[in-house]
């Protein structure tokens, strides 16, 4: 029977980890404090706080594989020096924050592999610095030429799909499935590219099992953002109409980009579009699956229901203030400002 080491597991992420090795037939370990949930079912719990000294003390076993999902310093280095020693295979899940640019690509430039340039870690208050030093820090400390390569360094993207704890991506098929008047960012230029939980999932146990090595991006394919928003309102089926306002008008009324609070979720300045714009070749050549964009849309829609779509949410507008936003952009309308894509629609017909 494999052992596997859970760095974590009982986040979003790591939980499913943990759900998908152990129906694999795995003998899993899960190391955490048990405050980001509870621990997943059939696994041994090892309730440690990593930032604490012996909390490695009853992990000096041999590992057919180590799966580290955090990333701060503090957590990182100590658990490299107590388990990479007994570690047959190590898997880091990064990000691809860890990229230097994040730069829009022109229109025949290729998309940017795992060969783009990293950033300095200098900031480790700063995820993607962190999160490449913790790439660096792991790289040396399973390195080196007396060990044949053990390390799998997997860069996700942003992963979506029922349970995201963030709220973001869930957002877009609970506020279509509302319907009416719904705010949304300009799609001109920019693109939704995400990997499905359950994909990434699956994927991180089977390459473990198959001992991959090297570095790869676990991205979704890359989709105009205009064809996400077309994709849900497909999987949605309401009357959702969507109101569109331009990047300066959100940003002077305080909508801010991305995730959290007062946010429309996915949307990024267009200079950045490159944060979404990454190969994912390394992926689908090292047997990684996608499933289609919709069913995620439909799968998130499904949690959103199951979870309430009217709980208070990490990301997106409330209701309350989209419809002020609502009201403040109809009020400053004109027609390079704001125009129903509905509207649109119909006038193209
Ligand atoms: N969400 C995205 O879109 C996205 C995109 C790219 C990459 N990623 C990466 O994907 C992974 C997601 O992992 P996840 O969903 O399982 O959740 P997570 O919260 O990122 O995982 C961190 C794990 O470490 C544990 N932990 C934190 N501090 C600890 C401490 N002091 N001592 C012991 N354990 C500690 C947490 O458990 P306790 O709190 O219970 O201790 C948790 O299980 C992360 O590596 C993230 O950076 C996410």
């Amino acid at each position: 029977m494999r052992r596997v080491l859970i760095l974590g597991g009982t986040g979003w992420l790591g939980r499913e980890i943990a759900r998908l090795a152990v129906a694999a037939g795995d003998s899993v370990t899960c190391l955490a404090r048990g405050e980001s949930g509870a621990a997943p079912a059939g696994i041994e719990f090892v309730q440690a706080d990593r930032r604490k000294p012996g909390a490695y003390a009853t992990l000096q076993r041999d590992w057919d594989e180590v799966i580290e999902l955090a990333y701060e310093p503090e957590l990182v280095q100590p658990a490299l020096d107590a388990l990479a020693r007994h570690a047959a295979h190590w898997t880091l899940v990064s990000t691809v924050s860890v990229y230097a640019s994040n730069d829009s690509l022109g229109p025949n430039e290729p998309l940017a592999d795992e060969t783009a340039a990293l950033v300095h870690p200098t900031d480790m208050d700063d995820y993607g610095h962190a999160k490449a030093a913790a790439e660096a820090a792991t790289a040396a400390a399973l390195g080196g030429r007396e060990n044949r390569p053990r390390l799998l360094t997997v860069r996700p993207g942003l992963i979506v799909g029922p349970g995201d704890p963030t709220d973001r991506f869930g957002y877009w098929p609970a506020r279509l499935q509302r319907g009416g008047a719904v705010l949304a960012p300009d799609t001109q230029s920019r693109f939704v590219q995400v990997i499905d939980v359950a994909d990434l999932a699956e994927w991180l146990v089977r390459a473990g099992r198959e001992r991959r090595t090297g570095i790869v991006n676990a991205v979704g394919d890359v989709h105009p953002m205009a064809d996400f928003f077309a994709q849900a309102l497909e999987a949605v089926r309401s009357d959702a109409d969507l109101v569109t306002a331009e990047d300066a008008w959100l940003v002077k009324h305080g909508v801010n980009y991305w995730a959290g609070p007062h946010s429309l979720p996915l949307w990024i300045p267009t200079a950045d579009a490159g944060l979404t714009q990454r190969s994912n070749r390394r992926y689908l050549e090292a047997g990684g699956t996608l499933r289609p964009l919709h069913e995620t849309i439909e799968r998130s829609l499904a949690d959103e229901v199951a979870r309430g779509v009217d709980r208070a949410r990490r990301s997106g507008l409330s209701s309350a203030e989209e419809r002020e936003l609502l009201t403040a952009l109809a009020r400053d309308a004109d027609p390079g400002a704001a125009f129903s894509v509905a509207q649109r629609r119909r006038d193209n017909n």
